[in-house]
């Protein structure tokens, strides 16, 4: 369905992107990686907006894509930059404005569509911008950090959204938050210094970290050893404890159950 194949993109002497390739079938991707790892230059590579070098093939199917930074036209109408939008994406006239509510209606905003939009709080534009990435309902659809400033109420509406909009279509959905894509992606591709560094299932991301994950009493953090990274501090019967990710065992330490953030940081940290 979309095939990126070698691709890469440098800013003067910075390679945003690496060698990247991927072949995406019909599904929802998570795109995982930390703030700067190529996220959006990947997005924008896809949706030839810039240039660069290697080889994307969606098979001519149409794209429909949120840009991390969404929120022009706050002088029109809600309606009106929709209608532009279906407009530009060359949706029939007489179909423009049965669509523009179906839209919207996903993204629980219709009862918006008279209001400016300059006038609409920061999750509504993002939501917003949302809608117009669905628009015409495109095959290929690349949400560029679309929870980004969504209330929990929101972003739970968004994942219903997806399950229902993604039968049939390749959506990349990308984030660093791994909340935002386990449950709700097929598979995660996880991105770092613009390689590709894993792609799986959420299971085969927790799998990564399994028999890696430990709980430590924090007076023992100075026996640590190899290459580990200290996640989190928690206090669990009065005790304070540390949540460490260890390429080897830790000696006097309760093993934990793995999850997907486990995985994708042991992925990041080389654990
Ligand atoms: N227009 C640009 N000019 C120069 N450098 C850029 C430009 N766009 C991106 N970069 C650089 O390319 C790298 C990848 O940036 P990109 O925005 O793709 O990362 P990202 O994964 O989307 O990050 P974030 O999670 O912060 O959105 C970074 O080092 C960034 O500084
Ligand atoms: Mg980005």
């Amino acid at each position: 369905m979309l095939t990126i194949d070698n691709l890469e993109k440098s800013f003067k002497k910075n390679k945003a992107l690496d060698c990247f390739s991927c072949e995406f079938e019909h599904g929802i991707y998570g795109l995982l990686g930390p703030n700067g790892s190529g996220k959006t230059t990947m997005m924008r590579c896809i949706c030839d907006l810039i240039k660069y070098k290697g080889k994307i093939d969606c098979g001519g199917a149409k794209i429909g894509y949120l840009p991390q930074q969404f929120g022009m036209m706050k002088s029109l109408k809600l309606f009106d930059m929709m209608k532009y939008f279906a407009t530009l994406k060359k949706i029939p006239t007489p179909e423009q404005d049965e669509e523009i509510k179906r839209c919207l209606e996903l993204v629980n905003l219709y009862d918006k569509a008279k209001d400016k939009v300059g006038s609409l709080s920061g999750g509504m534009v993002r939501r917003s911008g949302i809608a117009q990435a669905i628009l015409g309902d495109p095959e290929v659809i690349l949400f560029d950090e679309p929870t980004a400033g969504l209330d929990p109420e929101e972003r739970t509406r968004f994942k219903t959204m997806l399950k229902s909009i993604g039968k049939n279509k390749t959506i990349i959905v990308s984030t660093h938050i791994v909340s935002d894509v386990e449950a709700v992606c097929d598979k995660i591709v996880i991105i770092d210094k613009g390689r590709k560094k894993f792609i799986g299932t959420n299971e085969e991301v927790a799998a990564i970290a399994s028999s890696k994950a430990y709980l430590v009493e924090e007076k023992f953090e100075g026996i640590l050893s190899g290459n580990y990274y200290i996640k989190d501090r928690i206090t669990r019967n009065g005790e304070n404890y540390l949540y460490v990710l260890s390429d080897i065992p830790i000696e006097n330490s309760i093993a934990a159950q793995a999850n997907i953030e486990d995985g994708y940081l042991c992925a990041l940290k080389n654990i």
